[in-house]
């Protein structure tokens, strides 16, 4: 059966249907970036706006003035310097979930720059080329598994979802390889950690609107965000405990995102466990929804791209041939699936964007922004822009081929993602770019490699 007979696509899919600023074809929108305040609704609109009124965009919300930036000099000038803190007032309402707290201080929350930085250069250790090429094992054998279950699922007739599948694949993996936890999630239906991530997701999304909380109608919703912060709070401390005492009983520590989280607790004057706690879930949940995500728009834009999947079956079995497991080596030669996933990272970025802030008064382009706002920088927005790409909202890999024109809008639009979270120390977010393309190049070419068979 080919591929595209076997994925099922949600209703709501308005991808390849005339729409122009199609998003999420889940229906749902994307992971972390949903929380700081990317709705579809929003990204639609101000996208339009940013056609209208051209890169530089004034948008009013009551008393707050916030400024969003589509140009790569904007970009450059405010991501790439520690002089622009994360906007508080918006990070801090995804640090606690109605009252629950939730990432707290952890790595994507915490504004300070200091603060940040210090916690940074703790975890890029974890994030080492050697620690990488250590997890090839585990991916392998989880996209293996992976494919076992997509095959007891794939009979032709029966619905299922492709991004329930890469959820729970890309949460055991995340699991095993920063915490040494096995979870199962992918064999067992009834393990509670797919469920309470998505309620937290959805938390974040509905912790926008003011005073939700206290709604009548909400009150189900509510307690279920908080119950299951509360869930992934206590795994989290139940995981961190046993690590203590394995260390205490001179077991040997293995270099993982655990490990580098404890290290730098100890560093700390105030030693606070529920700040280790922060940083658990930021990397439980940013480490394996996002990719999650890529993953499942990819194999949709597969499935609606015929010729590309060829071209991606055909270079997978030159590169790998019979072999059952991808060496790290094989990665690089992946070439075209490689510009795949940089493509569908493009078009359908599991996080929209950053935000920012500026105390002082700037001029970008001649336009003048004021002290005191937010700044919102939008990879979703600009990757849909004509300015920057031919052609953007066609899904074509071949933009990103080593011999195509160089489009400025490329590095523009990478400049989004990559500078926001590469400012001083670039290890730990290169590394975790790597780690998730080899996550998903595993998963992938399983997924060809099984179709072939
Ligand atoms: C497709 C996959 C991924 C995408 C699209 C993605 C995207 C992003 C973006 C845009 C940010 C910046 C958020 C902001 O500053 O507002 C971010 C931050 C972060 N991501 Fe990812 N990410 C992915 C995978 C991962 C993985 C695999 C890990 C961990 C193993 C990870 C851990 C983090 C952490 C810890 C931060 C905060 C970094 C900091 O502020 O220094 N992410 N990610």
């Amino acid at each position: 059966m080919g591929m595209a007979e076997r994925i099922v696509c949600h209703p709501a899919c308005k991808v390849g249907k005339g729409k122009d600023w199609a998003w999420d074809p889940a229906g749902r929108g994307c992971s972390m970036g949903m929380g700081l305040g990317c709705r579809q609704q929003d990204s639609e609109e101000e996208g339009r706006r940013a056609k209208k009124y051209g890169p530089i965009v004034r948008i009013n919300a009551f008393h707050r003035v916030s400024v969003m930036i589509l140009t790569p000099e904007g970009v450059k000038e405010f991501l790439m310097s520690p002089q622009y803190p994360k906007d508080r007032m918006v990070y801090r309402r995804i640090s606690n979930l109605f009252g629950e707290r939730f990432i707290g201080n952890g790595l994507v929350t915490v504004c300070d720059h200091e603060q940040w930085h210090k916690q940074r250069r703790i975890m890029d250790p974890a994030f080492s080329r050697s620690y990488l090429i250590g997890l090839m094992e585990t991916f392998n054998d989880k996209a293996e598994e992976l494919m076992e279950k997509l095959e007891e699922k794939a009979d032709g007739k029966t619905e299922f979802s492709m991004l329930t599948m890469m959820n729970r694949v890309t949460m055991d993996i995340i699991g095993k390889v920063a915490f040494g936890l096995e979870l199962n999630a992918l064999s067992d239906d009834r393990m509670p950690l797919p469920h309470a991530v998505r309620m937290v997701l959805e938390g974040m999304t509905k912790a926008r609107i003011p005073l939700l909380r206290y709604m009548p109608g909400k009150q189900k919703l509510v307690k279920e965000v908080k119950e299951s912060v509360r869930l992934l709070r206590r795994v989290a401390k139940e995981c961190i405990d046993q690590r203590r005492k394995d260390i205490q009983n001179g077991k040997e520590a293995t270099l993982d995102i655990l490990t580098q989280i404890l290290k730098g607790d100890a560093l700390e004057e105030t030693r606070d466990d529920e700040n280790i706690l922060d940083n658990f879930i930021t990397f439980f949940v940013a480490g394996h929804e996002t990719t999650a995500n890529q993953l499942s728009f990819t194999v949709m834009a597969l499935a609606q791209h015929p010729d590309i999947l060829e071209r991606v079956q055909a270079e997978v079995d030159e590169v790998l041939g019979a072999k059952r497991d991808i060496d790290y080596e094989d990665l690089g030669k992946l070439k075209y699936l490689s510009q795949v996933l940089k493509e569908s990272l493009r078009l359908y970025p599991p996080v929209a964007g950053t935000l920012r802030w500026t105390d002082k008064e700037h001029v970008v382009d001649g336009i003048r922004i004021p002290a005191n706002t937010t700044l919102i920088f939008s990879n979703y927005i600009m990757a849909r822009l004509e300015r920057y790409f031919k052609d953007p909202l066609t899904f074509n890999p071949d933009r990103f081929s080593e011999d195509a024109p160089k489009e400025g809008s490329i590095s523009a639009v990478q400049g989004v993602v990559g500078k926001a979270v590469n400012s001083s120390t670039d290890t730990l977010v290169n590394r975790a770019v790597e780690m998730r393309d080899a996550t998903m190049s595993a998963l992938c070419t399983a997924n060809e490699r099984d179709k072939m068979h």
